[in-house]
């Protein structure tokens, strides 16, 4: 098979908010930049984020980044690191405005300024009452931020390469980065993108759990492409479950529903919430809503014939709340529960939503791993940003809207790193290493040559109901334990998958199985980083820690206040420290400060 080679300063992966918002940093200082994306630029899956992006502008309510900061570290349950934290918080506001400056349609309060709703864990006062912090287009943000993003790339030349799959990075023998192999999808064509920076912006691998409400393209690309080339995982325990995932269907519904008032009730009408979480109720953090949701289904307290969901009820808004702030959600309602909202509750479960975790970068974007004694050695010409990436501002629970804040302000420091990097002549050109697509090639080979194999889609299943039964919103230690040998069997036989039909086969097809590749990858780091923690900290809740006044809510900071880093080749884990201290000399730890249980 042959490989061409295109030659670039820059190469990114990805053209979601966090692809597009590094591309416009690089093009727009005149680095010669190509985007590589599996679909077109603004059918990414930021195109999916509904409720808004946070910063603390305090349009409608006083709020200020200290209050963000504290409210991420404690949404964290601790394991944020607060470099990174502060860092994101206090660009907040600035990413957001030049996002307004580059057309984005935000809503406007009466006054004129960009509308902001409240949003589950986000506080004034630290933790004292709720604050309007989620700045929102509707319930559109992501899709009206994707145009903004992609139309501004335009502007800057940044040259796209659409229906492109990335398939292996190329690292030569110091570790160094020097690009991707690639598939053209319409061609067939095998490329080496080789670059003197690669920027991993794949988005997030939602698609190694049965119920989902990551699109199918969320397969954990940059993060299958990095375990294979030796770069670990970085806390892949922590999976965020949205409490209201559509019944059966899993599309997102906002958690702006319940900014705006919407109530979550049990089979007898209750309002539940009030019991688990007396202050915060149905706005009380994600972990909170969807544990408390599972447990009413599970002791029998759910609706439906199979008492299998829980409702959203908004039908006490009036139709043109709904009609101005909700149009998506309503439309979302009727198509996948056949319910108008306005006039029925909405049946919701959680849902598979966020991964806390990824390539481990530093908060300038660039990707870091352990090396003679230092964990976050960074990795040069690599560097990460977005939902693949792991910074990490996220810790074991992200709060709604932090996600478009954290691809505006680690895309556009990730993209702002290059440059400098670039300035202080700290990037070269490498030479390829012979063997640069032998690994893809390989691959490649391997699926067109497995007479027998097994086929793509039933691996895949076995995988994604593997997930979801041995690592979902509760863990058990029993499940754990036999889901790291399930994984790995599934895993066995993802080596064996081949095409179905030879004669007629699409590159779709392969791109299936090469996709499978990555989320195998995910899956295993999950289910074995799952199995080791011994604690329950944020989204990872294991039965055999429970809640004692010793370990408040099952956490273990003595054993566990650490980031786990997970390796491919054999599988074995090491540990990092947290970093607990702001970026700036000076600044108090607020967030540790007040730290209260
Ligand atoms: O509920 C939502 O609109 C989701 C937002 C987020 O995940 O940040």
């Amino acid at each position: 098979m042959s490989v061409s080679k295109r030659t670039y300063d820059a190469v990114i992966v990805g053209a979601g908010g966090a692809g597009l918002r590094a591309a416009l940093q690089l093009s727009e200082a005149g680095l010669k930049t190509a985007v590589l994306s599996k679909v077109f630029p603004t059918r990414s899956h930021t195109v999916a984020a509904q409720g808004g992006v946070a910063a603390s502008l305090g349009n409608s309510t006083e709020d200020n980044w200290h209050w963000h900061m504290y409210d991420t570290v404690k949404g964290s349950d601790w394991l944020g690191d607060q470099d990174a934290i502060e860092f994101m918080v206090r660009k907040a506001n600035e990413v957001v405005v030049e996002l307004e400056h580059y057309g984005m349609p935000f809503d406007r309060t009466d006054n004129g300024k960009i509308y902001q709703r409240p949003f589950g864990g986000h506080s004034q006062n630290y933790g004292k009452s709720p604050v309007m912090r989620s700045c929102a287009a509707a319930d559109r943000t992501g899709h009206a931020m994707l145009h903004a993003l992609y139309q501004r790339n335009v502007r800057a030349h940044t040259q796209f390469f659409v229906e492109w799959v990335a398939l292996d990075l190329i690292r030569n023998a110091n570790g160094d980065v020097l690009g991707v192999t690639a598939l053209e999808l319409e061609t067939g064509e095998i490329s080496i993108f080789h670059a003197k920076a690669t920027i991993f912006a794949t988005g997030g691998s939602g698609r190694i759990f049965y119920s989902s409400t990551n699109a199918f393209i969320n397969t954990g690309d940059g993060l299958g492409m990095a375990a294979r080339a030796g770069i670990p995982l970085e806390d892949m325990e922590f999976w965020q479950f949205h409490p209201t995932g559509v019944a059966g269907a899993g599309v997102l519904i906002t958690e702006g529903v319940r900014g705006e008032g919407g109530i979550l009730r049990n089979g007898s009408g209750e309002r539940f919430m009030e019991r688990y979480a007396p202050n915060l109720k149905d706005l009380a953090s994600r972990d909170v809503v969807s544990r408390s949701m599972v447990t009413e289904i599970n002791e029998g307290r759910g609706c439906g014939p199979e008492k299998d969901h829980v409702m959203l009820d908004i039908t006490h808004l009036s139709p043109e709340v709904i009609m101005k702030r909700l149009p998506g959600i309503r439309e979302i309602s009727i198509r996948f529960a056949g319910v108008d909202p306005i006039k029925a509750p909405i049946p919701v479960v959680p849902t598979c939503h966020y991964q806390m975790g990824g390539i481990p970068t530093n908060y300038k974007g660039q990707v870091v791993l352990p090396k003679d004694g230092d964990p976050n050695t960074p990795v040069t010409g690599f560097y990460a940003a977005g939902e693949c990436a792991c910074a990490s501002v996220h810790g074991a629970n992200r709060l709604g809207t932090n996600s478009l804040l954290d691809l505006l302000v680690f895309g556009k420091s990730a993209g702002e790193s290059v440059v400098e990097d670039f300035k202080a002549g700290n990037l070269s050109l490498k030479p390829l290493p012979e063997d640069a697509a032998d690994v893809s090639l390989a691959r490649l080979s391997r699926l067109e040559n497995q007479g027998d194999g097994v086929q793509v889609a039933d691996v895949r299943l076995a995988m994604q109901r593997t997930m979801q039964k041995h690592a979902g919103v509760f863990r058990f230690k029993d499940l754990l334990q036999e889901g790291v040998d399930q994984i790995l069997k599934v895993a066995e036989d993802a080596r064996h998958t081949r095409i179905q039909d030879k004669s007629q086969v699409w590159n779709t097809a392969r791109q299936e199985a090469l996709e499978l590749d990555n989320l195998i990858e995910v899956a295993k780091a999950t289910m074995i980083s799952a199995e080791a923690r011994k604690e329950s900290r944020g989204a990872h809740v294991r039965d055999d820690a429970p809640d004692t006044p010793e370990h408040p809510n099952g956490r273990d900071d003595n054993n566990w206040l650490k980031h786990t880093l997970w390796f491919s080749a054999d599988n074995h884990l090491e540990y990092k420290p947290v970093q607990l201290k702001p970026i700036t000399p000076g600044v108090e730890s607020i967030a540790l400060a007040k730290r209260t249980y």
